[in-house]
Order: structure tokens, then sequence, then C-alpha cells
């Protein structure tokens, strides 16, 4: 991962993920019921992984998003995102999409990609408003319960155009 970076946006920080923020981040996913939940033993287990980039958010100190990602040449993907339900709709996942996607882009990644659940609109919303268009779906392939995922990809040319505020 790159040095150390915070960015600030009103009431919260983007930072880089430090491996003690295993926990939290995992706690964060647990509860956000669309993501996909990762143990903090698989969070640690895949951070020294080549391309992994992870980030949080913070308020006062205390951890409230997480954002994950791998890159692997010019292609990158978004593997997970959450925010605490009582942070959300403060521009708090936006901001740690957009660090994310200026690190890939930083790293020459021309392509990103991500899957959502089907249902879950509000996501969906979000990546669209966010630059990703969808590029495909594939049937069945979540569990618990079992939905297709739609697959969304944004080209890197676009970062430039991610909206400042809404
Ligand atoms: C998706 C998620 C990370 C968005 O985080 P957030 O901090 O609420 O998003 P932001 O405040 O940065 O939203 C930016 C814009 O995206 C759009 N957006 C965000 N959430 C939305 C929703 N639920 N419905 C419709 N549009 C939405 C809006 O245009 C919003 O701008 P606005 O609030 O000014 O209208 C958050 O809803 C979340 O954690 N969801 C549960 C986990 C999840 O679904 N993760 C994705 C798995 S693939």
């Amino acid at each position: 991962m790159g040095a150390e970076q915070n960015h600030k946006e009103g009431a919260f920080e983007v930072r880089e993920f430090r491996a003690e923020d295993a926990a939290a981040a995992s706690e964060i996913l647990r509860e956000a019921r669309e993501s996909a939940s990762w143990s903090c033993q698989a969070l640690v287990e895949f951070m020294p992984l080549p391309g992994a980039v992870a980030l949080m958010s913070e308020r006062a100190g205390r951890p409230t998003g997480f954002v994950l990602g791998r890159l692997v040449a010019d292609e990158a993907e978004v593997l997970n995102l959450a925010v605490c339900e009582e942070c959300r709709r403060q521009g708090e996942g936006r901001a740690l999409l957009v660090e994310l996607l200026r690190r890939f882009a930083e790293s020459g990644v021309s392509r990103v990609f991500l899957e959502v659940r089907e249902s879950n609109l509000g996501a969906i919303d979000f990546y669209e408003r966010m630059g990703f268009r969808q590029s495909g779906r594939r049937a069945d392939y979540y569990r618990e319960p079992q939905e297709a995922a739609l697959v969304y990809e944004r080209t890197q040319e676009s970062t430039s155009l991610v909206p400042k505020t809404s």
C-alpha cells in the first residue's frame, strides 16, 4: 500500500487500513447485511497479498466504513464496501470509493470491476452514480440467499469525472 494519506470530508476521515483495524472492519461488514461477510482472520490473511488495497473511514476515532479492493496488472476489483448504517448518505461511501479509485488509477489500472446483489438497489444506485455501468449478470452467483450478481465496470478515463458533490 502507498504512503499514509488522510482525506477529511466533514465529520469523517478516510485513511489507510491498518492490521489492527481488521476486527472493526469485519464487524462493519457483518452488520451491513447486503455486503459479503469477511472474518477478521480472512482480512488479516488477505491484506499482505499482492495488489490488496484497503481503506477505513472513521469519526472521532471510531471506525465507521471500510472498502477493500485488489488490483492485478491494469485491472482491479472492488471486493467489499460498507458504511455503518447510521452514517450513510453523508458522502462516506463515496469518499472511500473515490480514494480507492484514485489509488487504482495511480497504479495504472484502466478498468475496475465489482459484483453486487441484484436486489441491492441502494448500492446499485450508488455505483451507477459513481460512474460504474452494468456489463454482465451472473445467475445464482450468491448464496444465503441465492441470488444473481450484477457485474459492474468502470473505465478509469472516467476517474476524473467522479462527481465532487451530490
Ligand atoms: C453502498 C454504501 C456503501 C453507500 O455508502 P453511503 O456512505 O451511504 O453513500 P454516499 O452517502 O457516499 O452516497 C453517494 C450517493 O450515492 C447514491 N446513493 C447512496 N446510497 C443510496 C441508496 N441507498 N439509494 C439510492 N442512492 C444511493 C446517492 O446518489 C448518494 O448521494 P445523495 O445522498 O446526495 O443522494 C452503503 O449504503 C452501505 O454500506 N450499504 C450496505 C453494504 C453494501 O450494500 N455494500 C455494497 C456491496 S457490493
